[in-house]
């Protein structure tokens, strides 16, 4: 059992994840609530060598499945160092990415079968769910104009692109498969505003 809320923030590269759970912390700890603010993957140190790693472009010949396996492991590690100590002493956890990320990525974005993907988010986290799952949605093409400006892209970013779209397309599946668990608010509009939807999102939740 534990005694703090559990929140999860999920969406495309780009959809102000990181921004949001700042501005949520600010607003709860303001409200006199104990906050931990982490993320996936990187929310401990072992977990930040397994980051390095994953997102290392010179690691080119990772296997799909091996990355899951690492994804896994920083979320072992996380879910047990960090997430289920801080749940217990009544904090309010904040975690940037956790496993609807997996999901969506190996799952959606690299095809990955989600029934395997299923067990091992299982084995990793013990079976913990978050309370909420805040799902910052926006379209590929806002994503990659935030990040490009007026450039085109280039051939490797365009082939991102059609990346993404998979990656989005199994985020909005989740959405529609456990739409008690996942508020999906719109990202492509000004952060004051995004923060505004999160905070009427998460009425039910922290009342
Ligand atoms: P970040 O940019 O939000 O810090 O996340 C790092 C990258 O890791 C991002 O491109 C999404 C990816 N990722 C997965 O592919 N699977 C996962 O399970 C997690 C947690 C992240």
């Amino acid at each position: 059992m534990t005694a703090g809320k559990f929140i999860v923030f999920e969406g495309i590269d780009g959809s102000g994840k990181t921004t949001q759970v700042k501005l949520l912390a600010q607003w709860l700890e303001k409200q006199g609530m104990s906050v931990l603010c982490t993320r996936e993957p990187g929310g401990t140190d072992i977990g930040n060598r397994l980051r390095a790693l994953l997102l290392d472009p010179s690691c080119r010949d990772i296997t799909r499945r091996t990355e899951a396996f690492l994804y896994a492991a920083d979320r072992a590690q996380h879910v047990t160092e960090k997430i289920l100590p801080a749940l217990r002493r009544g904090d309010t956890v904040l975690c940037d990415r956790f496993i609807y990320s997996t999901l969506a990525y190996q799952g959606g974005g690299r095809g990955l079968d989600k029934e395997f993907l299923a067990r091992l988010n299982e084995l990793a986290t013990g079976g913990l769910v978050p309370d909420v799952v805040i799902l910052l949605d926006l379209s590929v093409e806002e994503s990659i104009s935030r990040v490009l400006g007026d450039r085109l892209p280039d051939r490797l970013e365009a082939e991102k692109s059609d990346f993404f779209r998979q990656v989005r397309r199994g985020y909005l599946e989740q959405a529609a498969q456990w739409p008690r668990m996942f508020k999906v608010v719109q990202a492509g509009v000004a952060v004051e505003e995004v923060h505004r939807s999160v905070l009427v999102s998460l009425e039910q939740v922290l009342t």
